[in-house]
């Protein structure tokens, strides 16, 4: 339903826009970050707008009005800190670990050679409007104020207290649940107090850590000291925020008007046949059908303990289904007949096929959306961040299943597999999950350009911003008006019980003595 309706939609945006130059800021080391949004900034670029995008991954091929400013340092140690996030840590030693990731990706972009020699020398380049990953890189957002443009974040997994400061939007903890804690929207009292705890560690971690480490990168790498403006008014200042999120596939809850729902920004394309070997392996199945088993761009499943992968194998070798297993190497010791390994498959159309029945996965959000958009169940082994969360609201949600990947039993995952394949109940709530998120009246993709070029028309869209960026702590939570309320309260109270003892005295009422020594 969504492709179709695509090109037609795209006629249909208003042309009449003035071509403008934007800046896009997406330089996390995952790939799956920027792959959410290359269709976005390439449709920009093809609807005339030059688009310059600082990023780890350059296009391949020249792109007509795109211009890429690749920053490879992002990679430096980036494996390393992925295998370290999946040990446990204390609470406060994790933001700050997460926190300084993020600054070295900030630092890479702030003093990669041709952004110091090409962007920010003063009068050498413009820009009309700044989009930007906003993942806690708080100095980066001074591009907007540099250039004086307005700006846009994108938020990959949706939002969270940081992404909601952006454009005072708000997120009750007590049923929205921190993007790392793998609770869902409903949560006992415990998971609440949990949540209400880690959420506070980590405001506290980003103000007094992160926050002047950031301020400190600002006034490094932005050379004009008059256009700099204090980062905590540049970080509520944003025109507009997209957020990799839709109802359909998480929870109901609300949003101010300048945050959008454009979850599956990515998925652009029409399903396109296999390539023949993949089909033809694929129709060996009979009707047994196909598993799809990948780990995502980050884990690389050729790195999983030996007795790990050993028992996966020997799991898969007893199933009569065949599958598909996306493999970081050639080889593959001990690799079972129906077991077909490649280090790339092409995910999307793998998912729209009828003969694939499961997708296992690490649950990252993309490949969640995906396989709801596809009407696949999933069973999840997550391995960090927002995949327990992902694979919980599957399992919530009843389209799938979820396992630790580290104690599972070969028994426990055959059994989960099975479950998945053989109770129809698993496969219906998938199509139904897919029916309810592809009916919309615009496609992700159009609403993201539609949204983003409304900022443009309507420089910078400032009416779109909630007045509330404009109070000071104090007054948004109203403390000023309760302890106001309470002084004053506190003052009729002193002023009565002053006039009854005045009261008292006068008529000589309560003045015991006296009544004792006229008795
Ligand atoms: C906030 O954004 C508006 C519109 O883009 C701009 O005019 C204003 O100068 C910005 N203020 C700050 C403090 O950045």
């Amino acid at each position: 339903m969504l492709g179709v309706h695509l090109s037609v939609l795209l006629l249909l945006l208003p042309a009449c826009l003035q071509a403008a130059r934007i800046l896009a800021v997406f330089p996390f080391p995952g790939p799956s970050q920027y792959i959410n949004v290359v269709p976005y900034l390439k449709t920009l670029a093809s609807r005339g707008h030059q688009v310059t995008s600082i990023n780890a991954f350059p296009q391949k091929k020249l792109v007509k009005n795109f211009r890429d400013i690749p920053i490879p340092e992002v990679f430096n140690n980036y494996d390393e800190i992925i295998n370290k996030l999946a040990d446990p840590m204390n609470l406060w030693l994790e933001n700050n670990f997460v926190n300084k990731f993020f600054v070295d990706i900030t630092r890479s972009v702030l003093a990669n050679k041709e952004v110091t020699e090409t962007l920010l020398p003063p009068g050498k380049d413009h820009y009309d409007l700044i989009i930007v990953e906003a993942l806690r890189s708080d100095a980066y957002y001074g591009f907007a104020a540099h250039f004086n443009a307005p700006i846009i974040g994108i938020s990959t997994f949706g939002t969270d207290w940081n992404i909601d400061e952006l454009v005072g939007n708000v997120s009750p903890i007590s049923y929205t649940p921190l993007v790392t804690a793998g609770f869902t929207d409903r949560m006992t009292f415990g998971e609440r107090v949990s949540n209400f705890v880690d959420t506070t560690i980590a405001w506290v971690n980003y103000k007094l850590v992160h926050m002047p480490e950031q301020e400190k990168l600002y006034e490094k790498y932005f050379p004009i000291a008059s256009k700099r403006v204090p980062l905590n008014e540049l970080n509520r200042n944003f025109s507009l925020v997209l957020l990799n999120q839709h109802f359909s596939l998480s929870f109901p809850r609300s949003y101010v008007p300048n945050m959008i729902q454009v979850g599956g920004l990515h998925i652009s394309h029409k399903p396109a046949a296999l390539p023949k070997d993949l089909e033809e392996f694929v129709q060996g199945s009979g009707t047994h059908g196909v598993i799809y088993f990948s780990l995502g761009s980050n884990v690389k499943s050729k790195d999983l303990p030996a007795e790990r992968l050993q028992l996966i194998l020997k799991t898969f070798a007893t199933l009569p289904q065949r599958v598909l297993w996306k493999f970081e190497d050639d080889q593959l010791p001990g690799k079972p007949e129906n077991v077909f390994i490649s280090k790339w498959f092409p995910q999307p159309d793998i998912l729209a096929h009828p003969m694939v029945k499961l997708f296992i996965t690490h649950g990252g959000l993309l490949s969640t959306i995906e396989s709801i958009h596809h009407g696949k169940p999933v069973l999840g082994l997550p391995f960090f961040y927002d995949q327990f969360l992902n694979v919980k609201r599957a399992t919530q949600a009843g389209f799938g299943l979820g396992l630790d990947h580290k104690t599972m039993t070969e028994q426990e995952f055959k059994e989960t597999i099975e479950r998945l394949v053989k109770e129809p109940r698993f496969a219906e709530k998938a199509r139904q999950m897919s029916d309810r998120y592809r009916d919309q009246p615009m496609t992700p993709l159009d609403t993201a350009i539609w949204w983003t070029e409304y900022v443009l028309r309507h420089k910078g869209a400032y009416h779109m911003r909630v007045a509330g960026q404009d109070l000071g702590f104090f007054a948004y939570y109203s403390l000023d008006v309760i302890a106001a309320l309470l002084a004053g309260a506190l003052l009729i109270l002193t002023v009565t019980l002053g006039l009854i003892w005045k009261i008292a005295k006068i008529t000589g009422l309560g003045n015991t003595k006296n009544k004792q020594k006229t008795q």
